[in-house]
């Protein structure tokens, strides 16, 4: 009886507080439901989404120095290729990242064969963008005779057209460009395509072992996974790019298409943009650019630099993760103290590529038009 009574007045009293707090709730629903739905989704994610990605690891061994020769086919559980004309081919889609480019063709020089870059004039969701390696070849002359270069004319999205069908132009494109070239090959010729963003470099000492060894149709390859520089480290996440041993079937892609993958096969590296412009056009720009719900704010120039500084995500959204215990150890990045083990090229060049590097977080103030062209797609 006495606690009933204490039941029925303690309900009276909190009456007024609940019907406070309830309207309060309803106020900031409405107003965060784009952030409310995607923090949901993405807390959730460890439950509704397995995770995606090849499952059989190949360990992979590797020291500074290392000669890469039979032995170390057999360390893989591998034959040495029987092939003995065999030719690398990278191809890759580019967009704004001119400085990774560099990099990549640098590191992947010795080990590659030629370079098929497919650029466009509009960014995959319609917007007119610069052409960035057309107005800046003279900065890859030393490798001219090496690249095969395609300009594919973007168009603005009509209703009922997706990114996703522009980007799978470009790799249709790609794949038709790749299929020309080899088809001119000598015929004994074996030949193997990275395939891969502009973001997602190899290894040479992954190329030169993937040259060396049969690894069979295709591979993936484990990539450490960094945002904004190689300050910022995810992990070993990044699976998507691959190699693949070239048959008429074999088309330019970028989903699974092989279970195998070979562990920390290079660098990933995430929204590494040297200008702060460059952030909001691809945040415009990229395939999922309904991430951006319509909150222009996250546009906002000092809000995008402080994100990079502190490792936080862009979006400001909670990471994709597929495990509880990635989720969590991805919302708290630590910048790293170590710049051990990064491209070569990079290293060598350090003052350069400055804002790639750890400390160098603070993004250059825009650049006058005339050495990057200006950027049409720029709001900040
Ligand atoms: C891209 O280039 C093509 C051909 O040069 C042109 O017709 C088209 O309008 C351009 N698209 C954009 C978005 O600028």
């Amino acid at each position: 009886m006495v606690w009933a009574f204490f039941r029925l007045q303690r309900g009276r009293l909190l009456l007024l507080p609940a019907f406070v707090f309830t309207v309060v709730l309803f106020y900031l629903v409405s107003q965060n439901s784009y952030q409310i739905t995607n923090a949901l989704s993405s807390a959730t994610r460890p439950i509704w989404d397995k995770a995606e990605g090849p499952k059989n690891i190949i360990t992979h061994y590797y020291s500074e120095g290392l000669h890469i020769n039979a032995d170390v086919c057999k360390l893989h559980n591998w034959k040495p290729r029987a092939a003995s004309r065999v030719k690398i081919l990278d191809a890759i889609l580019m967009s704004t990242e001119l400085d990774l480019l560099e990099i990549r063709m640098n590191e992947l020089d010795a080990v590659v064969d030629r370079f098929f870059i497919i650029e466009s004039n509009a960014t995959f969701t319609g917007l007119p963008k610069e052409t960035f390696f057309a107005l800046n070849r003279q900065r890859f002359a030393k490798f001219e005779k090496k690249i095969s270069y395609r300009l594919v004319p973007g168009y603005a999205l009509e209703p009922g057209q997706s990114p996703f069908d522009q980007e799978n132009n470009h790799r249709v494109q790609m794949t038709n460009m790749l299929r020309a070239h080899i088809a001119e090959l000598l015929p004994d010729t074996q030949t193997l395509v990275i395939m891969s963003d502009i973001d997602e470099l190899p290894a040479a000492h992954t190329v030169q072992l993937l040259r060396m060894c049969d690894f069979g149709q295709s591979i993936h390859l484990q990539l450490r996974n960094y945002v904004y520089s190689f300050e910022w480290l995810v992990g070993l996440t990044s699976w998507r790019a691959s190699v693949h041993v070239w048959n008429p079937d074999v088309y330019y892609r970028h989903g699974q298409s092989s279970d195998t993958v070979l562990a920390d096969a290079g660098w990933h590296c995430s929204y590494c943009f040297r200008t702060i412009s460059e952030y909001a056009t691809k945040m415009q720009g990229f395939s999922h650019a309904d991430r951006i719900g319509g909150r222009l704010d996250l546009l906002d120039p000092k809000r995008i630099q402080d994100t990079i500084c502190k490792g936080k995500d862009i979006f400001g959204m909670l990471p994709e993760a597929y495990s509880y215990v990635d989720l969590f150890s991805k919302l708290s990045l630590e910048p790293l103290t170590t710049a051990v083990g990064l491209p070569l090229f990079l290293t060598e060049n350090a003052e350069r590529f400055r804002f790639l590097l750890p400390g160098g977080c603070q993004r250059e103030a825009p650049r006058p038009s005339t050495e990057t062209g200006p950027m049409v797609g720029d709001i900040g």
